[in-house]
């Protein structure tokens, strides 16, 4: 093994178990904290979600102000939105209460309210380690992670640009895992995020940043998901299916974000800030291609990976057993209608129109220098084509 060089972070509290969330005003109390303002979507409003976090708030005598004006993807201008309602009160935290999408709200409120300007002088390289007021997390669903990440991902509307926002500034103070939450996720966001976790545990694991720490956490993460996902997929209300891929998604969050993502989500950004695609499905448009493109990088790895999703049986070799990652993911597509981009509704012209532009920003993100294989512009042109044609090229 090479000489470890880790820098691990994650947050000061993660609260784990089924209706845990009832306990959110003695996490609050625990921090000194009583005057959250709740992030959140509409959604999560006009379904009565929130009332999941603000009941027993309010059962402590904590009346909280909620500011639901989100979006998925969340942007600049919401972010902004969002900052000027945090000046309106004397607010001493935030809570993300929700997906990612509002999760990163509330981070990058965190982050915009303590330096200003705009939120784009804040993204990679550059590094995020200022936070106005601690955000407590409450996913609900499964997963971005995003509860234990020291990520926040936001758009650039001027520049249709997905940032990656890095640094302790977008870490939460503490995080409150609670499965039953993701109940009434459909299956289409069970699949489309479930798959995101997926791909933030596998590329925790392949990345050149990977280390002792978030091996154990992806390891764990993979199979976790690999036994969990089709069921949670199929039977929306199955408790063990539910807490596998809420445990197996908060483990593959402090996996990539103590290690990295990289080039399926560097190329996946993109196709979110253009073509308006929910990130974990971008993300599963891409998995099986980016997977047979990388192996080469890092056999063993991906072998591995496969061996403990359940794709491959631990006798099969080393090639074998990357080999069935590849056409494991595909059948997973498959088998949780993840369309293409055509399906989806994007058309060819437009499509490889952006191609050059995605290849562009997928680079700068530097996301793919993390990839076991590091491609240059013109093979991330040719990666975005065979996503488009479904035709392996020839490696
Ligand atoms: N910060 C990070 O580390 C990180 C990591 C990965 C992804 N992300 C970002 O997170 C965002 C995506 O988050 P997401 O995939 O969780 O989606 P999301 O937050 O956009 O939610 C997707 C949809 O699911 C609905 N929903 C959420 N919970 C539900 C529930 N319990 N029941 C019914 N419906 C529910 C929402 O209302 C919304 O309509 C993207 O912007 C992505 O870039 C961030
Ligand atoms: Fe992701």
């Amino acid at each position: 093994m090479t000489a470890v060089n880790a820098n691990i972070a994650s947050p000061r509290l993660l609260l784990v178990a089924g209706g845990a969330v009832k306990q959110i005003a003695e996490v609050l109390a625990k921090f000194g904290l009583s005057r959250p303002l709740v992030v959140t979507d509409p959604f999560m409003v006009s379904s009565g979600l929130v009332r999941n976090c603000l009941d027993p708030l309010a059962a402590a005598g904590i009346t909280a102000a909620v500011f639901s004006d989100t979006v998925p993807d969340p942007t600049d201008t919401v972010v902004e939105t969002g900052v000027r309602e945090l000046a309106k009160g004397q607010y001493d935290c935030l809570i993300g209460f929700g997906g990612g999408s509002p999760i990163d709200t509330a981070k990058a409120m965190a982050i915009l309210s303590a330096g200003g300007g705009k939120m784009r002088d804040y993204k990679a390289p550059a590094s995020a380690d200022t936070a106005k007021l601690p955000v407590i997390a409450i996913p609900t669903t499964a997963g971005t992670g995003s509860e234990c990440t020291r990520f926040t991902v936001i758009t650039d509307t001027e520049r249709d640009e997905k940032m990656l926002i890095a640094g302790l500034g977008a870490l939460p103070l503490a995080a409150i895992v609670d499965y039953e939450l993701t109940f009434s996720v459909p299956p289409r966001t069970t699949a489309d995020t479930g798959i995101d976790s997926f791909t933030h545990a596998l590329e925790a694991y392949v990345s050149k940043r990977a280390n002792p720490f978030s091996d154990a956490l992806a390891l764990a993460a993979m199979e976790l998901i690999g036994r969990h996902i089709r069921t949670a997929y199929a039977e929306p209300r199955n408790a063990i299916a539910r807490e596998g891929m809420m445990i197996g998604a908060t483990q593959a969050g402090l996996a990539f974000s103590n290690s990295s993502v990289a080039l399926v989500h560097g190329m996946s950004r993109p196709i979110g800030a253009h073509f308006h695609v929910p990130h974990g499905l971008s993300n599963a448009m891409l998995l099986p291609a980016i997977t047979r493109y990388s192996v080469s990088g890092a056999e063993p790895r991906y072998a591995e990976a496969s061996r403990r999703v359940g794709f491959a049986a631990v006798t099969d070799t080393d090639p074998v057993a990357a080999a069935k990652l590849v056409t494991g993911l595909e059948a997973l597509n498959k088998e949780m209608s993840v369309p293409t981009p055509a399906d989806f509704g994007i058309t060819e012209a437009a499509w490889f129109q952006k191609m050059p532009l995605m290849a562009e920003q997928a680079l700068a993100s530097g996301s793919p220098n993390n990839n076991p294989r590091v491609p240059a512009a013109a093979e991330i042109i040719a990666l975005y084509q065979e996503v488009w044609t479904g035709a392996p090229r020839n490696a």
